[in-house]
C-alpha cells in the first residue's frame, strides 16, 4: 500500500502528477470493492472520520459517508444547524471538541476560501476539503479526472473544456490544476464576466500555452474531448455580473445541436447539482454521452482511495 506523506488534501495545486497518479490508480482497486456484493474492507477500522458541511450537499457529502462506511471507519456526519456553531463556537473549538474524542479524519466544507487548510494548521487530524469558498474542491477535480482516465486511457493530450461560471467556482480550479499537471490542455468558456481573461494567467504561468480563454461555446468546444459544464452559483453571484438566466441560456446552455460541434463522442460531464434547461439541456445531461451518473459513482472510489492513502500516511508518521 501507498501513502501519500501528506497529513491533509487540501487542494490539486499542491499535489505532484505522481501523488494524482496514485490516488487515481489506488480508486481503480476500490471500485472493484464496489462491485462486490459486501462493498467492505477493513482497512480504516477503529478509525473515526467526521464530515462537517457548512454548505448544502447532496453527491460529496453522501460519498465521503459511502467511502468512510466502505473502509468500516466509525463515520459520523455533523449539521451545523444542529451543532454549537449555532451557539457562537468557533470552527476551531469546533474541531478540537471531535479531537477529543480520537478524531482521525475530518471532511470539512465551508463558504471561506482558505478555511481547510487554516483548520489543517491547527489540527492533528487529517483534513479533506470537500470545497472551501470558491478556493478548490480537490475531490471533485480528482473523480473528474479519474473519470476522463477511465473513457479515455489517458489524460494526457487531450483537450478538455470548462463551461460556465469559473469565477466562482472551486471545482473548476481543482479540475484546472489537475487536468494541467497531468499533461491536458484546457478551454475555459464563459461570458466575460464569469470567465475573465485573467484567470487564466496564473495557470498560463505555471503550464505556458495549454490553458486559453474562449468566449463563444461553439470555439470551446469545436475539437474538445471532453466538456464540464459547471453549475451557475447563483448563491455566490453578484447581481451585475449576470443580466438574466435567460440571456445565459441562450448563448451557454449544452445542447444536442451544440454538442455536434464537439469531436464525435465528446464525454459531457457536470460536477452537479444541475439547472437543467440553464446550463446543460435535459437531452444532454441524459444522453448518450453524458458520464455524469458515473461521475457520482466513481466519487465514491476516489473518496475511499483518498481516506486510504491519508490513513496510510498517518500509520507511517
Ligand atoms: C459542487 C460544489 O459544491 O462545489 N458540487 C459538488 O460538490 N458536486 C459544484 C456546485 O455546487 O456547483
Amino acid at each position: 500500500m501507498g501513502t501519500l506523506g501528506r497529513k491533509d488534501l487540501l487542494d490539486l495545486e499542491g499535489l505532484t502528477a505522481e501523488e494524482i497518479g496514485m490516488i487515481l490508480d489506488e480508486a481503480e482497486a476500490f471500485r472493484e470493492v464496489g462491485l462486490r456484493p459486501v462493498k467492505k474492507v477493513p482497512a480504516l477500522r477503529g478509525r473515526t472520520v467526521i464530515n462537517l458541511f457548512f454548505e448544502p450537499s447532496t453527491r460529496t457529502a453522501t460519498s465521503f459517508h459511502l467511502a468512510a462506511q466502505r473502509l468500516s471507519a466509525d463515520v459520523l456526519d455533523i449539521k451545523v444547524g444542529d451543532s454549537s456553531v449555532k451557539k457562537g463556537e468557533t470552527l476551531l473549538d469546533t474541531v478540537a471538541t471531535f479531537e477529543a474524542m480520537d478524531l482521525g479524519v475530518l471532511i470539512l466544507r465551508t463558504a471561506h476560501s482558505g478555511s481547510a487548510a487554516f483548520v489543517a494548521r491547527h489540527s492533528r487530524a487529517s483534513i479533506v476539503n470537500a470545497g472551501d469558498g470558491m478556493h478548490e474542491h480537490p475531490t471533485q477535480g480528482l473523480l473528474d479526472l479519474f473519470t476522463l482516465r477511465r473513457r479515455f486511457g489517458r489524460v494526457e493530450g487531450l483537450e478538455v473544456a470548462i463551461v460556465g461560471d469559473v469565477l466562482h467556482s472551486r471545482v473548476a480550479r481543482s479540475d484546472v490544476w489537475g487536468l494541467l499537471k497531468l499533461g491536458a490542455r484546457v478551454r475555459l468558456c464563459g461570458p466575460a464576466t464569469l470567465c475573465p481573461q485573467a484567470l487564466a494567467a496564473v495557470w498560463e504561468g505555471a503550464f505556458p500555452g495549454r490553458v486559453r480563454v474562449v468566449h463563444e461555446l461553439e470555439a470551446a468546444l469545436e475539437g474538445a474531448d471532453a466538456v464540464q459544464v459547471l453549475r451557475i452559483q447563483l448563491e455566490r453571484l453578484q447581481r451585475f455580473l449576470f443580466p438574466s438566466t435567460r440571456e445565459y441560456s441562450r448563448h451557454y446552455c449544452l445542447t444536442s445541436a451544440r454538442l455536434r460541434g464537439a469531436k464525435p463522442g465528446c464525454l459531457v460531464m457536470h460536477p452537479g447539482p444541475m439547472n437543467r434547461g440553464l446550463e446543460i439541456s435535459g437531452g444532454v445531461a441524459d444522453g448518450p454521452q453524458s458520464a455524469i451518473r458515473g461521475q457520482v459513482a466513481n466519487g465514491v472510489a476516489v473518496r475511499m482511495a483518498v481516506l486510504h492513502l491519508l490513513a496510510g500516511s498517518e500509520e507511517a508518521a
